[in-house]
């Protein structure tokens, strides 16, 4: 039996939680100390993909349709493993089942702004923190596992790394479903771009942006 946080215990009530499909509001809801934040190794990519694959599938319909999600995944939506070789892709684990994954996200000091290794017009070239921004990237958490602040534990350690390189902004491409974490932490929207899919289909994400 899961100990219930008193932030999970809030949420029980919170008409935030409603929005969720049924099986998401009994996540398991344990706080933060629960889990292990980590950085993510080559080891975790067989985890890695199917966490992002079930975070995608199981959360990313709140936004898009069916056809948005299978044109997007593996593209637009998936692992960027620069990300781990750069040693800034964090990987979260339940204390309880380091087994499994229950989210991962990360950020990067190079010039691919979102997106997995096998996205179009990839530019691994270096930013310079002087004038550039830090790129917040590919944030997932399981289904089982939302709303109980791990994502804004994963963006406050990106922040903290990328701001000790020197970067004072950072921005990211927002999915729909995932601007109200940004909100939430002072990121503005900037623009809407409609990603091309190989079906035919599009997908919309958001430029967010923050100064620290
Ligand atoms: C977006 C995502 C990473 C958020 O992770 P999370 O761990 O659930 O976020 P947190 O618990 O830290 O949320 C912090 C705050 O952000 C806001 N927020 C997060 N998710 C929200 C949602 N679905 N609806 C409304 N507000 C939300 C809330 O203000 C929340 O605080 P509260 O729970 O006390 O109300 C997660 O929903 C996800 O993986 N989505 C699918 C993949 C995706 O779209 N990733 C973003 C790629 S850019």
């Amino acid at each position: 039996m899961p100990i219930v946080s008193k932030r999970a215990s809030r949420r029980a009530d919170s008409p935030r939680s409603e929005r969720l499909p049924p099986s998401y509001n009994i996540a398991m809801q344990v706080g933060l100390d629960h889990f292990r934040f980590r950085l993510a190794t080559h080891a975790d990519i067989p985890r890695l993909t199917a966490l992002i694959d079930a975070s995608v599938r199981g959360l990313g319909r709140q936004a898009y349709s069916p056809a948005q999600i299978e044109g997007a995944l593996g593209t637009w939506l998936g692992l960027d493993t620069q990300l781990i070789a750069d040693g800034t892709y964090f990987a979260v684990e339940p204390v309880a089942d380091p087994a499994v994954l229950a989210a991962c996200g990360g950020w990067s000091r190079r010039k691919t702004p979102y997106g997995s290794d096998h996205r179009p017009g990839r530019d691994d070239a270096l930013l310079d923190p002087r004038s550039d921004a830090a790129k917040i990237r590919a944030f997932f958490v399981h289904p089982n596992w939302v709303r109980q602040g791990i994502g804004s534990r994963i963006l406050a350690l990106c922040e903290e790394a990328a701001h000790a390189e020197g970067f004072t902004r950072f921005e990211m491409g927002a999915t729909l479903t995932g601007i109200p974490l940004y909100r939430h932490h002072g990121y503005i929207e900037q623009e809407r771009v409609e990603l091309p899919l190989a079906n035919g289909e599009s997908l919309p994400i958001v430029r967010m942006t923050k100064s620290a």
